[in-house]
């Protein structure tokens, strides 16, 4: 039989053909899934990356329930103008701790995936309350309620336990301390324990400048003020060349 005929059985044979092309299209799916069975993990880990402190945390609640990302993207990419703009373009791993993570498919304003330590609290707090008195041609929102609003977190540990089940690596103390974590973070005066060695670059002060209280303006300018801070880029970039270079 020539291989015209063979396939022409194969073509005729509607039982046949279904066969042989799951058997093709298995083959593939296989050679793609299987591997991620045995790696541990698809992303790189990189230095200095850490879990949110619980005031960062809810910071970075308040930024999702704003809507933030509407607006605003976390993910500064690969190209020269991103680059030349923002920043070391954003590593995998720096959003492996975000559930879900705040990329953003939008960008009405700049990207925000390293904003920390670009302005000062007192330009955030500002911005925040009345955008245009900063920037006169902005079109963001006024979030001026944030400043008058107290913080409250009603289970900061239970909110971090959570973050535990899908793989954040919060330790047993971590959410025992979580309470005092979020009251201390954002009070100069506050002894903060342990905080600075479990989390470490957190940043200890009042961020919205009303000593007093906590409010939901200290939890999202202490969030913005360490987005992009973590990982040491110089060194990751250089890690990142080197694992090029070995062809990987
Ligand atoms: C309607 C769209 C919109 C929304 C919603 C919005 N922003 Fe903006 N944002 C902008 C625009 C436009 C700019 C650029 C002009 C300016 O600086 O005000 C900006 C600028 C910023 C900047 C300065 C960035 C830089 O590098 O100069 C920060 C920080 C910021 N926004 C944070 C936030 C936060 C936090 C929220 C949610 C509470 C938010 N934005 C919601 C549109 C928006």
């Amino acid at each position: 039989m020539s291989i015209m005929e063979k396939h022409k059985k194969l073509e005729r044979n509607i039982t046949l053909l279904g066969a042989a092309a799951f058997v093709t299209v298995a083959i593939g799916g296989i050679v793609e899934i299987a591997p991620l069975f045995w790696i541990d993990n698809t992303i790189e880990k990189v230095e200095g990356m850490r879990p949110y402190t619980p005031l960062e945390l809810a910071g970075r609640d308040i930024y999702v329930r704003e809507g933030c990302y509407l607006c605003h993207s976390q993910m500064v990419r690969p190209f020269r103008d991103e680059v030349e703009r923002y920043g070391h373009y954003s590593l995998a791993a720096e959003s492996m701790y975000d559930h879900p993570f705040q990329w953003g498919s939008k960008r009405t304003g700049p990207d925000l995936a390293r904003v920390g330590g670009r302005y000062s609290d007192e330009w955030h707090v500002q911005h925040l309350k009345e955008p245009t008195s900063v920037v006169p041609e902005s079109i963001m929102p006024s979030y001026s309620f944030l400043a008058d609003t107290d913080l409250h977190v009603p289970t900061p540990g239970k909110r971090l336990a959570t973050l535990r089940t899908v793989g954040v690596p919060y330790t047993d103390e971590d959410i025992e301390l979580a309470e005092a974590d979020l009251q201390a973070q954002g009070n100069p005066d506050a002894d903060a324990g342990t905080l600075a060695e479990r989390y470490p670059k957190a940043q200890q002060r009042d961020y919205d400048g009303d000593p007093k209280r906590l409010t939901e303006m200290d939890a999202l300018v202490a969030y913005l003020q360490m987005l992009g801070t973590l990982v040491d880029l110089n060194s990751a970039a250089a890690q990142e060349d080197l694992a090029t270079e070995k062809g990987r």
